[in-house]
């Protein structure tokens, strides 16, 4: 793959609110278009700060009310493993600032269970995943190039079977599950987001920087017939 081919739409928004605004707005129309053809929605968020104005504009009223949010079923594309009430759970952080607060049946919110061993928990979601194709997926760029919890140098980077692993990040010292690009490249949209100055060298190297997976991930990330977007602000987009 050369760097033209790793050319995707992008959208450069002021800062993190209008950025949140755009996707907003991505969240409310691929809703919209996929419950009217199969009448429901696959969405997959991430954790990270950089959704959290998006969840927040999501729960507002005006928002929400965009969203069939009972036709609507929830993932994750990672999780740290840790139980679902610590602060660093992704699912707790999605869970305090829009899904307690949108009309999301309980049965439709489909959390990686942190808490149990991370293989168990990888092939528990990978059987959750196994009748469904996502059509939103939600994506983080860590300042390293990583991109769910696929980080540089792990072997989940080039899972193209299972769609759902449990990888020991040895800088970190912890473990996380994370969707693979058998599950990321099968959705029918991925979308970037991105924001602030700290990730306008790493934005840069994905997308206009030789290709080399095992030192930036989010580079495996071309849906096979899906749409790819970026989403990021101007900060970030410094260096493009
Ligand atoms: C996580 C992620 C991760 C995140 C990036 C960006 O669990 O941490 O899902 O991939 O999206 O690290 O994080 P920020 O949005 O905080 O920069």
């Amino acid at each position: 793959m050369d760097a033209g081919e790793r050319d995707a739409p992008m959208y450069i928004a002021l800062d993190l609110p209008d950025l949140a605004w755009r996707a907003a707005e991505e969240v409310v129309h691929t809703a919209q278009e996929a419950i009217a053809i199969r009448e429901v929605f696959h969405l997959a968020l991430s954790g990270g700060f950089t959704p959290l104005p998006l969840f927040a504009l999501l729960a507002m009223p005006e928002w929400a009310a965009r969203v069939d949010w009972a036709r609507t079923h929830v993932y994750w594309a990672d999780e740290r493993c840790v139980p679902p009430d610590s602060p660093q759970s992704n699912y707790r952080a999605a869970y305090d600032a829009l899904l307690e607060r949108v009309p999301v049946p309980p049965g439709h919110v489909h959390r990686i269970r942190g808490e149990i061993n991370p293989h168990e928990a990888a092939a528990e979601y990978e059987r959750v995943l196994s009748t469904v194709t996502l059509d939103l997926v939600l994506l983080g760029l860590g300042d390293d190039g990583h991109t769910a919890s696929l980080f540089p140098g792990t072997a989940a980077i080039h899972e193209t079977e299972q769609r759902v692993a449990a990888q020991r990040i040895a800088k970190l010292d912890a473990w996380r599950i994370t969707l693979t690009p058998a599950a990321l490249n099968t959705a029918g949209k991925v979308v970037f987001m991105a924001s602030g100055a700290e990730k306008a060298a790493v934005v840069r190297d994905v997308l206009r920087g030789p290709f080399q997976p095992d030192t930036l991930p989010a580079q495996v990330i071309h849906p096979e017939s899906g749409q790819l977007l970026w989403l990021i602000d101007r900060a970030a987009a410094g260096m493009l």
